[in-house]
């Protein structure tokens, strides 16, 4: 397991002998995963939280407890605009705990309030993948709305080419289809710096 250190300023960190080697990583704020639907954010999250001895929070999972209802639901009876007032409300509470991995839904990105918080209080990470493996993997679970009733290349084409400049204001970013453990310390490596 790495070793973290939190604090507000990096260029202030005193590390001592015993703490300078690779493995050591100062977070300064939560480390937050972005990236198109399927591309595994939450998979590499957590292995990413138990190896940093972090916690770990999917931006949906506490989407669903606040509203008390499932995201199909609240994009159905309330809509999508809704759904991402609620999405960037919930990611600006989960902002609040630097000693995190936040898991984002693919869309917050949309809204520019949203993108900018995360832009300015997390290490921000964008997981990219070939459509074809998000093909493959949201064929898994059938409760994305934006999927519903459409062809799942074309629609998944169509939102990644409208998103991808957002995305790319990321710090960093890493091919998801490496392997978990390998992206996992690729991010690693990339906050170690
Ligand atoms: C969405 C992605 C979903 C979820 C909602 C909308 C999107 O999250 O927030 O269905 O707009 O891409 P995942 O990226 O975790 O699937």
């Amino acid at each position: 397991m790495s070793q973290v250190i939190f604090c507000n300023d990096k260029k202030n960190v005193y590390m001592g002998p015993s703490l300078l080697n690779s493995e050591q990583i100062v977070l300064t704020k939560p480390i937050a995963l972005i990236g198109m639907m399927g591309v595994g954010k939450t998979h590499i999250g957590r292995l990413l939280a138990k190896e940093l001895g972090i916690s770990f929070v999917d931006s949906d999972d506490e989407i669903v407890l606040s509203a008390g209802q499932a995201v199909c639901d609240i994009f159905e009876f309330y809509g999508e605009p809704a759904f991402r007032d609620l999405e960037g409300k919930v990611i600006e509470r989960l902002l609040e705990n630097k000693a995190s991995v936040i898991s984002t839904g693919g869309g917050c990105i949309t809204q520019p309030e949203t993108l900018e918080k995360l832009k300015l209080s997390s290490h921000l990470i964008w997981l990219t993948s070939d459509i074809d493996v998000l093909v493959e993997r949201t064929a898994r679970r059938d409760d994305r709305p934006l999927l519903k009733g459409r062809d799942p290349h074309e629609a998944l084409s169509s939102l990644f080419a409208a998103r991808k400049p957002l995305y790319a204001q990321a710090a960093f970013s890493v091919d998801s289809g490496a392997g978990a453990r390998d992206v996992v310390q690729k991010i690693i490596d990339y906050l170690a710096e």
